[in-house]
């Protein structure tokens, strides 16, 4: 065996156990290097006679060719076989449950609040807020009730101080409305949280939130508002629901009616939801009174309108059939999660 087939053996032998790429690097200097095995073998050519020259550069190329590939070939596979290793060691349990992160859900008196706005928005009423806090003169004097007026009680108070208080109705809201608009057409809901000084028990709460409407034009009629109430009820209890008027009283509205729609669980017949009745009373409503616009600026002899106070609570305990307000209030997950996703 000469000393190229030598070295050719103990190469291939080398390469084919490199244990790492670090190793076959060595071995790539060792072997095919400027100073290695085989660019020795080259130099031994100025030796030989001209005629064998051809003859032994080829067998060299030849060599260096060969200790190429089966370094390169044993690179791949020590490279394969590292990333097996990696992709062993990480492997993921697909199948493992995921965690959920906490959603929560939107509020039912969110839900129906933008329902009812959905609603009023559809027929062309805009939507307006307003503050919490508002002016004595707002919420009472411009609605009809003056300082010593015995509706004052109907509505018990909590004062910031002699001018101002948190608003007992969103009706303050229609006062400034009215003030802002006259004499213009109005059209709008006013939908908000409101306040009053109360003993807290299933049906009553000191913090509750209403919607009030308010359209202002020529000949705005209760037959206007018997529609519109009409459909509000439809959309909101089923398409059989009818309603009624009751009249009623309320300083600000001239007639005043309080409207009842028929029990969306018996269908009018009478059961408990509706104490037998058949009817359920699901807000206030009326006129504008003529003297609540003359405060305003309107001329009541050109200008009318009608004004309706909804309680959202109210309707969405109607309409979900919960039996203590408190619910809404006290965070209890279990109650939230009943109107959506929450986890
Ligand atoms: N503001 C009245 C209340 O809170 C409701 C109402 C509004 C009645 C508008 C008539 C017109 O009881």
């Amino acid at each position: 065996m000469d000393e190229m087939q030598k070295l050719q053996q103990t190469a291939l032998e080398e390469i084919s156990q490199a244990a790492t790429t670090a190793d076959l690097n060595d071995l790539r200097v060792r072997y095919l290097g400027k100073k290695g095995s085989v660019q020795a073998l080259m130099k031994n050519m100025k030796s030989l006679p001209a005629a064998e020259k051809p003859a032994y550069g080829q067998k060299v190329n030849g060599l260096k060719q060969e200790l190429q590939t089966a370094m390169d070939a044993r690179k791949e596979m020590l490279e394969k076989a590292e990333l097996d290793r990696r992709i062993a060691g990480e492997k993921i349990d697909v199948t493992l449950p995921g965690r959920q992160p906490a959603a929560g859900s939107l509020h039912p008196l969110t839900l129906v609040q933008q329902e009812l706005e959905d609603l009023f928005v559809g027929l062309g009423y805009q939507v307006i807020e307003g503050p919490e806090v508002v002016e004595d003169l707002y919420c009472f004097e411009r609605a009809n009730i003056p300082r010593d007026h015995p509706a004052r009680d109907m509505q018990d108070s909590l004062y910031i101080d002699p001018e101002h208080l948190l608003r007992t109705h969103t009706t303050a809201l229609q006062m400034k409305v009215l003030e802002e608009e006259a004499p213009r057409d109005i059209k709008v809901i006013c939908p908000g949280k409101v306040y009053r000084r109360d003993d807290d028990d299933a049906t009553h709460s000191h913090q509750f939130t209403q919607m009030e409407g308010l359209v202002i034009g020529e000949h705005i009629s209760l037959a206007d508002l018997k529609g519109t109430l009409e459909f509000l009820a439809r959309k909101m209890f089923g398409q059989d629901r009818e309603i009624r008027f009751r009249p009623s009283y309320f300083p600000f509205t001239e007639p005043s009616v309080e409207v009842d729609v028929t029990c969306h669980v018996c269908g009018g017949k009478g059961c408990p939801t509706c104490k037998h009745t058949g009817w359920i009373e699901i807000l206030g409503a009326g006129e504008v009174h003529p003297h609540v616009l003359e405060m305003a600026g309107y001329d009541p002899a050109k200008a009318q309108g009608f004004a309706f106070g909804v309680g959202i609570e109210r309707v969405a305990m109607l309409k979900y059939g919960i039996d203590d307000i408190r619910h809404f209030y006290t965070n209890d997950k279990r109650f939230a999660s009943m109107f959506g996703r929450f986890e």
